[in-house]
């Protein structure tokens, strides 16, 4: 609020002596102030329910309320509470000064007027009165001010706070993101060495399966060659039926098909093994492909071999295969293959804890670790179960298995991005879904959803 010099200050003089109103009114008038005038207080109250002046000036003694009364009342009302009131009484009266004062009058003069000193009083009243205003309304605005300010400062607060959650958010990002490229890039880089081998190594097993087909017509017709040397030539020399007898020539006749089956099963399976090699590892630079999707499950089988089989303590981990009809998919083999790859590492992971416990205490005598893989098409997606029965994951951990960086394996054993990883390339790559249920004691189930 600002104090506006031209505006005239309001007195109100309240005095049931209409002489001395009269006087002051006329007195106040020429100094230049508003003069309102009441001969009692009761009237000069209900004035001041509708209007306030800028200072009264209270005769103390009154016929029915006297100026202590109204004084009181004054000062109970928030509307009047502020207006300066300034006593007016007889010279002799120290008391009713006293009293006056202490009920919240700012001042007193005393009757009979000294016409300066009612002046300069009055001013000083006013001026003081209006000091206070100003000051009220200062301190109003910077009560504002201060508001407005914690209210930045909270805003800003909120803002920090957002900024350093994006930040972190963003921090995790970037690490798995690193962490992703890292991996795709050391799979795409022993992807392609593998890719090399297997095609080196495919070569020389193609001449030797190819060549053995040669070497059993070849010794097919020796031995019918020896069988007609026996038939025509019965009796031998010494010589030849020496060599006969020290190379165990029955024996070496019997055994030679085997060995040389034995030749063709491991042959055949070298060029398998080369064939998944080259399956798993194939590159995706070239974009979606149809594949037949047991083809990949089974290349991962086959690389992960060694972990299935029995070793001292382990028992073997069998796989139960229940492969549907598929039709051919469109999608990143290899990518799905590193899926496949992730959840069945996983599985095993558990079975071989699983399998370790029982070492311990022999409590699952008769437990047979088992990986059961199944497929089938249901309303155009293709559904991939890989289900283990291992020791199964706490509801609470099932939440978070997705979670980038989230492993119950020991530093060094596992990053805790198989699953996160995995989970990307089949809703993000493959607008799919990859789920995870999981009863504590019984084992766990993933399922892979691929639409076609
Ligand atoms: N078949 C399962 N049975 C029991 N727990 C599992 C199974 N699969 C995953 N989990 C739990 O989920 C966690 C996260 O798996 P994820 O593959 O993401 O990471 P990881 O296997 O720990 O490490 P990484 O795969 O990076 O080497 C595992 O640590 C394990 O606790
Ligand atoms: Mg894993």
């Amino acid at each position: 609020m600002t104090i506006d010099a031209s505006k005239k200050s309001i007195i109100l003089v309240i005095d049931d002596s209409p002489t001395n109103l009269e006087v002051l009114s006329h007195f106040l008038d020429e100094s230049g102030f508003e003069v309102w005038s009441d001969l009692n207080g009761e009237k000069a109250l209900q004035r001041l329910k509708i209007a306030q002046p800028d200072l009264i000036l209270l005769d103390v003694v009154m016929p029915g309320k006297d100026g202590f009364e109204i004084c009181r009342r004054l000062k109970e009302n928030p509307l009047t509470h502020d207006i300066p009131v300034i006593f007016m009484t007889s010279l002799a009266d120290t008391t009713d000064k006293v009293k006056g004062l202490k009920l919240g009058a700012v001042d007193y003069i005393t009757k009979p007027f000294q016409a300066e000193e009612v002046l300069v009083r009055i001013e000083l009243h006013l001026r003081l009165r209006n000091l206070t205003k100003a000051l009220a309304t200062k301190n109003e605005q910077l009560k504002v001010e201060i508001k407005e300010r914690q209210a930045v400062e909270a805003t800003l607060r909120e803002l920090q706070q957002d900024l350093e959650q994006r930040v972190e958010a963003r921090t995790a990002e970037l690490k798995e993101a690193q962490v992703w490229l890292v991996q795709s890039e050391k799979i795409a880089s022993l992807g392609q060495l593998v890719a090399g081998i297997a095609h080196e190594v495919n070569n020389p097993v193609n001449f030797i399966v190819g060549n053995l087909g040669h070497i059993d017509r070849y010794f097919e017709d020796l031995i019918a060659l020896l069988n007609l040397y026996q038939k025509y030539l019965p009796e031998p020399p010494n010589e030849v039926i020496d060599k006969i007898e020290e190379i165990e020539l029955k024996e070496l006749l019997s055994d030679l098909p085997k060995v040389l089956n034995s030749m063709h099963i491991g042959a055949s399976r070298i060029l398998d093994l080369s064939s998944s090699l080259r399956n798993f590892s194939r590159l995706d630079d070239a974009g979606k492909k149809n594949v037949n999707i047991h083809e990949g499950i089974e290349s991962t089988l086959l690389i992960l071999g060694h972990r299935l089989k029995a070793r001292p303590d382990y028992p073997a981990i069998q796989v139960i295969r229940e492969y549907d009809d598929l039709p051919l998919v469109e999608c990143y083999p290899g990518q799905l293959n590193q899926v496949f790859m992730n959840l069945i590492a996983n599985a095993i992971d558990a079975l071989e804890d699983k399998i370790h416990s029982q070492n311990i205490d022999d409590k699952y005598a008769n437990y047979q670790p088992t990986i059961h893989i199944k497929t089938k098409v249901i309303k155009r997606q293709v559904l991939i179960h890989i289900i283990d029965n291992a020791a199964g994951i706490s509801e609470e951990f099932q939440q978070q298995v997705f979670a980038p960086f989230f492993t119950t394996k020991p530093p060094g054993k596992g990053t805790g991005l198989g699953l996160s990883i995995s989970q990307k390339i089949v809703v993000i790559n493959h607008s799919g879904q990859l789920t995870c249920s999981s009863v504590i004691g019984q084992g766990t189930e993933f399922v892979i959803k691929i639409p076609i």
